[in-house]
Order: structure tokens, then sequence, then C-alpha cells
């Protein structure tokens, strides 16, 4: 048995600069990763199979993110599935987490590790590039600007251990919805240097979409941002997920008995930044 880790994607800060021909929008974010998230596991068989307290919303569906990469990988590698594919949901689907590119691109390193492939093959990024926007951040699951679709990546330092909630109210939003809803207008570039002062002084130009679609993500962030110790509280991706990143662990603690406490039916997950 093989098990790799899907950490959960975050965008500390995500500014839409153009909407292209192709339909895509041109981007500059910071992707951040997280402690937590699903995992794949190789193992006896064949087939997939999912299970975790998110696997009914994958339920009965042959064609996910999973099963997609798998296929990819067999097509592109010439190799076959060497066994039965289990995913383990934890993340909350269609969240702005990346779950599903997340789950991808754990399947790919899997295969590619069972089958002793470099992770810097670039048939495994092209593989991962197919299959989402998102899916060749997750591949390397390392902190990095990401530009164009999100594809074009260049690693920067993280802030490894800082504190961080995750809180998603229950809604599931559409990415393309959210996108498509975007007001066109390009407000700046994203600041160098220092991970989290370059976070704090960027934004999530798809929050006013998102919001407009689920006006509860309002509450959230307002809900997060008035926690004491929170540095910075923010929707990650399209949403609906949002996160609060604080100075101490104790600070995060607090914050998260506050939001079950006011709002027990929200997904809450402790973590710290990878
Ligand atoms: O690439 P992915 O399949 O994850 O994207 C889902 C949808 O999000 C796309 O179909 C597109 O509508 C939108 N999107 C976008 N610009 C990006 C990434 C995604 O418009 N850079």
């Amino acid at each position: 048995m093989l098990t790799e880790p899907a950490p959960a994607k975050l965008n500390l800060a995500l500014h839409v600069r153009r909407r292209r021909e192709d339909g895509y929008h041109e981007l500059e974010t910071l992707f951040a990763f997280v402690a937590d998230g699903d995992a794949v596991t190789l193992g006896e068989g064949q087939g997939f199979a999912v299970n975790g307290p998110f696997a009914a919303a994958l339920l009965g569906e042959d064609d996910n993110l999973v099963t997609r990469a798998a296929a990819r990988f067999a097509q592109v590698f010439d190799l076959p599935v060497p066994g039965r594919i289990t995913l383990t949901k934890r993340l909350p689907v269609a969240s702005g987490l990346g779950g599903g590119s997340a789950d991808a691109a754990a399947t790919l390193r899997l295969l590619a590790r069972h089958h002793g492939i470099a992770l810097d093959d670039p048939r495994l990024f092209d593989c991962a590039d197919a299959l989402g926007s998102d899916v060749p951040a997750c591949l390397y699951s390392r902190t990095a600007i990401g530009r164009g679709r999100g594809e074009q990546l260049v690693p920067v330092a993280g802030a490894p251990g800082t504190p961080v909630l995750l809180v998603n109210p229950g809604v599931a939003v559409s990415t393309a919805e959210v996108f498509r809803r975007w007001d066109g207008i390009d407000r700046g570039t994203l600041r160098e240097g220092d991970l989290l002062a370059a976070a704090r002084a960027g934004r999530n130009d798809l929050e006013p979409p998102a919001l407009a679609i689920a006006p509860v993500i309002g509450e959230v962030l307002e809900l997060l941002g008035a926690q004491p110790g929170a540095t910075l509280a923010r929707m990650s991706g399209s949403g609906a997920t949002c996160f609060a990143l604080f100075d101490s662990l104790a600070a995060r603690t607090s914050a998260t008995e506050a939001v079950r406490g006011a709002q027990p039916g929200w997904w809450c997950l402790e973590t710290v930044l990878l």
C-alpha cells in the first residue's frame, strides 16, 4: 500500500488581472498549502473507491479528478494503473481549497512513485496542467506565486507553522460562475517580498462575485476578521471556504471555539501552513 497526502490549497491572495480569449482569466496568486487535506492510497485490486467525511459528494460518480488523473497518467506514460485507488475525502467539495485538484495531483505523485518516475518529469507537469488550473501548483504543494491560469509557478519562501483556521459555511459555489461574475476591473499586481506582508497587502478579487452568489461568505469573513490574534481573514479561491491566519496557536484555538459556538453548522478545520 502506498499513500500520498493531498494537502489543501489556499490562495493567500488572488488577483484577477484580465479575461482571456480562451475563457480563462489571467491571475496573479499566492499559493500556500496546509498540513491537512485529503489522501489517496494505492492498494490491491482495481477501480476506484472513496471514503471519509465528504465521500458522499463523490459516491456514484465514475468521472472525478482522481480517475481522470489516473487515466491520463496511464495514457501519457503508457503504463497500467497498478491497483485500486482509494480517496479519503476530508475536505468539502467545490470549496476553494483545491480539493479535487489536490486529489488529482496526489494521484499523479502516487503513480509516479509506484513506477519510479521523478516528480520533476515534465510529462507529469503536462498531465497536471491538462487536468485543471490549480493541479500544477498542487503537484508540488509548495508556496509559490502562480501566474497565467495559475500554472506558471515561481516558488517563494513560505511561512511554515503559521496557525490557520479554515471555515466553510456549507455552501458549494461554482468556480466558473464566480469568474463569470468578476467585474473586469484590474486592481493591480501583487506586492513582492515577505509572503505574509504581500498577502496582507493583496486581496481576493473573487470575494465580491462569490458574495453576490452566497452572501453568507460575508458573515464568515466578518466573524473571522473579528477574532483576536487574526492577522489576515480572506476567502480562498472562488470560495466559499475562508481562512484566517493567527499570531499564535492559542489565538487560533480561541477563534475556533468562538466560531463553533456562534455557528455550530459550519465546517471548521484547525491546521498550519506547510
Ligand atoms: O481549470 P479549472 O477546470 O479548474 O477551472 C474551472 C473553471 O474556472 C474554468 O472553466 C473557468 O471558467 C474558470 N477559471 C478561469 N480562470 C482561471 C482558472 C479557472 O476563468 N485562471
